[in-house]
């Protein structure tokens, strides 16, 4: 889908992505003094993550989207990171020009992966890493797969109509399929990983009103079947939760699938 709203997506995964984006850029194994390339990079969270590692990396973040990235820039003020509009299947740079490639939570965005994933290890130098970390879609979300049983329970045949639209198995590509997009790719030693965080809210409105601010076809989905269902179901999800944690705060584990492999000599 296309990313048109930067602000509501910050509300709803944003914070999901900048709580990941150090444990991502930690298993990249980015060093000081490395110039990295954000491939993807929304609003700035990896970007963000990556000048906080060290005082001497720098950074420079390409989207499509060019809503996000007049966000990013605005957001993230720094001689030491650049954003531009750019596709990972057409990188604007010359060989070799960064220390290690990396993308955020996009390889399922990506129309030509295979395609993208060559050009990140072109941009790349030798001995430099390419890495990608996308959302367990399959098992390792339950913020949406409590979204999910819920719309399913109000409205199953809405659910299913969803799915056959966007056509797409949520848990691809897993972790064997992203190590063979890697191998094939020519990138060697190549390693998966799956990296844990946790995310708190303060209430059942923290959780659920980014739902409803459009950030991405499922939250336009999400906003449109409650308003046909008259509101049930934030009702039956606030049931679900309440049952689960009582009335109040409560966290929820995400896990996310990353990969990671060093450009051959
Ligand atoms: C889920 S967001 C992740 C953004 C950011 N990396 C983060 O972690 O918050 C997916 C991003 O991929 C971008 N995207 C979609 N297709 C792309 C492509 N072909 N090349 C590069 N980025 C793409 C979108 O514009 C969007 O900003």
């Amino acid at each position: 889908m296309t990313y048109t709203n930067p602000a509501a997506y910050e509300c709803f995964m944003g914070r999901w992505s900048a709580r990941l984006a150090p444990r991502f850029a930690a298993f990249a194994g980015i060093r000081s003094g490395e110039r990295v390339l954000d491939v993807g990079c929304g609003t700035g969270n990896l970007s963000r993550a990556l000048i906080d590692l060290a005082p001497n990396i720098d950074v420079i973040g390409i989207d499509p989207a060019a809503s996000y990235v007049d966000w990013a820039s605005r957001s993230l003020r720094s001689p030491r990171v650049r954003f531009q509009v750019g596709t990972a299947e057409a990188l604007a740079f010359a060989d070799a020009a960064f220390d290690a490639a990396l993308a955020l939570l996009v390889v399922q965005e990506l129309v030509d992966s295979p395609r993208a994933v060559r050009e990140m290890a072109r941009v790349t130098r030798r001995g430099g890493c390419v890495a990608a970390c996308k959302w367990d879609f399959g098992n390792g979300l339950p913020m949406l797969s409590l979204f999910w049983q819920a719309a399913e329970a109000v409205s199953p045949d809405a659910v299913a109509r969803y799915r056959a639209n966007r056509g797409i198995r949520p848990d691809y590509p897993g972790p064997d399929e992203l190590a063979a997009l890697w191998r094939e790719s020519g990138l060697s030693e190549v390693r998966t990983v799956a990296l844990g965080i946790t995310m708190e809210f303060d209430s059942f409105e923290d959780f659920w009103l980014p739902f409803l601010g459009g950030a991405t076809a499922l939250c336009v989905f999400a906003g449109d079947l409650n308003d046909a269902t008259q509101g049930a179901v934030a009702r039956r999800l606030r049931e679900t939760l309440a049952s689960m944690f009582g009335v109040g705060g409560f966290a929820l584990p995400a896990r996310a699938w990353a990969v990671v492999g060093v450009v051959a000599d």
